[in-house]
């Protein structure tokens, strides 16, 4: 295959997580950096040497050299550029959360069902499906080590909020801006990771949820923030299953990120992320009834990372060997029930 030509749109915080994994991978160009801030578009135009920089992203649609692009701004940006992308013939890597609100999941659904010859890939597969650990427990899962799969409870509470992780970000603390707090900031990975693990068999049936907003006492007493902090969800799926789902981050408390998936026969016990222990905990029972526990090791050795996987896998979609991982109309289940979650 021929080398991939790419403009990214955005040249904010996440756009160097994304050129990590580019530089992984030998077949792709960066041709392009989009941003109307011109400091931000200067410091990356030099840091990674990308001849053409523009303050409109229309200027990289408009490039018939440019095969795909990668959309890295905020929220409130993707669903225009992600449609005017699609007309353009342009295959897209889309950040998540794919867009803000039902009526532009409906509009992105509709318009990716135009151009289904188009590689769309909404980036929640990245830190979840694309990592060993989620090929490990699922193989487990699918082997029947836990029997069938009855409730899934997972929760991560932090005290940091966005803006304390990326102080570029004050667009994420609006509602109008960002979709929502923690639960479009991780629950699509959430998500991704745990309804995944379940063949993305499970349809939502009935939820209860609770979300509660100023709660953080932020640091800057003018600091604005209209977005949930805190909330838990207790859902009922068509096949039976059950999920209690917390999140959180600016809630007074700190609960590291923990999952624990429960079968008829075990159970299992781990954080997802690549980055959290590679441990994964196993409660079964032996063939004479003995209640075993064993704490089994995921190999990480092999993972390149998670963006150079996401890349990867974007390669392999250009090239006609996989499907995305992420399509719209996947994003837009989860997009679903946690819009369900926020009240919308
Ligand atoms: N920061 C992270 O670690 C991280 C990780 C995963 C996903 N994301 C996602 O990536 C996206 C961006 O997050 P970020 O943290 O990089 O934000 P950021 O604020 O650091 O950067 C966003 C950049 O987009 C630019 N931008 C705004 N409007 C634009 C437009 N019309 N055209 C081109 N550029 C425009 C801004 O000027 C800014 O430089 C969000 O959807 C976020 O959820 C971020």
């Amino acid at each position: 295959m021929n080398k991939v030509n790419i403009g990214i749109i955005g040249a904010g915080m996440v756009a160097d997580l994304h050129m990590d994994g580019i530089q992984k991978h030998k077949r792709i160009n960066v041709l392009w950096f989009a941003d109307p801030n011109k400091k931000a578009l200067t410091t990356k135009l030099k840091k990674y040497s990308v001849p053409n920089g523009t303050a409109d992203y229309r200027d990289i649609l408009r490039d018939s050299k440019v095969d795909a692009v990668i959309i890295c701004s905020p929220p409130f940006t993707h669903f225009e550029m992600a449609k005017a992308a699609m007309r353009a013939g342009k295959h897209i890597l889309l950040e998540k959360p794919m867009v803000l609100n039902r009526p532009q999941v409906n509009g992105l659904l509709k318009e990716a069902q135009k151009h289904r010859k188009l590689v769309v890939c909404e980036c929640s597969c990245r830190n979840t499906r694309l990592q060993p650990k989620f090929r490990f427990i699922k193989k487990m899962i699918d082997n029947g080590d836990i029997g069938r799969v009855y409730h899934i409870h997972h929760n991560q509470l932090m005290r940091r909020t966005f803006i304390e992780y990326n102080p570029a970000g004050a667009w994420a603390m609006q509602k109008k801006l960002a979709a929502g707090g923690p639960f479009v900031d991780w629950g699509v990975y959430d998500l991704s990771f745990h309804l995944g693990l379940l063949g993305d068999k499970p349809k939502l049936k009935k939820i209860s949820a609770f979300t509660k907003n100023g709660l953080k006492i932020f640091r800057n007493p003018k600091q604005k923030s209209d977005i949930e902090e805190h909330g838990a969800a207790y859902m009922q799926f068509d096949t039976g299953l059950t999920y209690y789902y917390e999140r959180g981050a600016g809630v007074h408390a700190e609960i590291p990120n923990e999952t624990r998936i429960y079968g008829t026969k075990g159970s299992l016990r781990f954080a997802y992320c690549s980055w959290n222990s590679p441990e994964i905990e196993h409660f079964w029972v032996d063939k004479n009834r003995r209640e075993k526990r064993t704490i089994r090791k995921v190999d990480m050795s092999k993972h390149p990372g998670d963006d150079a996987a996401l890349y990867k896998h974007f390669l392999d979609c250009l090239a006609g060997k996989a499907k995305p991982l992420m399509p719209v109309s996947l994003a837009a289940k989860h997009l679903d029930i946690l819009f369900k979650i926020l009240g919308k």
